[in-house]
């Protein structure tokens, strides 16, 4: 089947995670964080993911701005910076106003102008999404931008998936959905999504039971996948 509906998740596929913590590392203010703020970014990302399979499963949903806060407060507590709260405000202004890689505007052009539906499918709650694609200027390019808050539950459900049938009026096999998170994409796999992982540090695949049918570095050939 033809690609007709490109799908892309939002953190770290879209928006680059970490440049809230580079950002604030480089600021005169928060020079003490210079030596932390790759383990916090990193502890960040992997405990706001945990934390979103864990509610997920045990049927607990919270949003993911509440989600993004709990992590962020473990984090800077596992390095000794639980008080220095002018750093988490400004950590969390920065996580609102993420930067888009540089290849994105222009893909998500030549998608639109190629005729194909174009859109976001992410954990994050409404709000949040907003304020980073307008902060990245990508709101020309997209038709529509999905939050799981429409079904009070994390990625990897599927339930979060179909909202990708309803709103584009589609079958699985006709959307590429692309992430750079292994477990979305193999949730979107099993789904029956055509997927891309976008695996810009050579990962090893996840052993999961559903794989990418496509494995890239980053965003600039998914013009080609999607038959461009
Ligand atoms: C998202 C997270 C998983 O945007 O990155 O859905």
């Amino acid at each position: 089947m033809s690609i007709t509906t490109c799908i892309f998740d939002a953190y770290g596929t879209l928006f680059d995670v970490s440049a809230a913590a580079r950002q604030a590392a480089a600021e005169p203010e928060h020079a003490a964080f210079a030596t932390h703020w790759d383990k916090v970014s990193a502890d960040w990302r992997n405990k706001q993911l945990q934390y979103t399979w864990l509610r997920a499963i045990t049927h607990n949903h919270t949003d993911f701005w509440q989600v993004t806060q709990e992590a962020l407060d473990w984090s800077l507590q596992a390095s000794g910076l639980e008080n220095d709260t002018d750093l988490r405000r400004r950590l969390l202004q920065l996580y609102w106003e993420l930067s888009a890689y540089p290849e994105v505007p222009e893909m998500l052009k030549t998608l639109k102008s190629q005729g194909l539906n174009t859109g976001i499918l992410s954990n994050g709650s409404p709000d949040m999404l907003d304020g980073a694609v307008k902060s990245a200027g990508l709101s020309t390019w997209l038709d529509d931008v999905l939050s799981v808050e429409s079904v009070g539950v994390f990625k990897p459900d599927s339930r979060v998936y179909d909202l990708v049938l309803k709103r584009f009026n589609c079958t699985a096999d006709e959307v590429l959905f692309v992430s750079s998170n292994g477990w979305d994409v193999a949730g979107a796999s099993g789904f029956g999504f055509q997927t891309v992982w976008v695996n810009r540090a050579a990962e090893p695949v996840d052993c999961l039971p559903h794989g990418p049918d496509h494995q890239l570095k980053n965003l600039t050939e998914i013009t080609k996948i999607a038959g461009i």
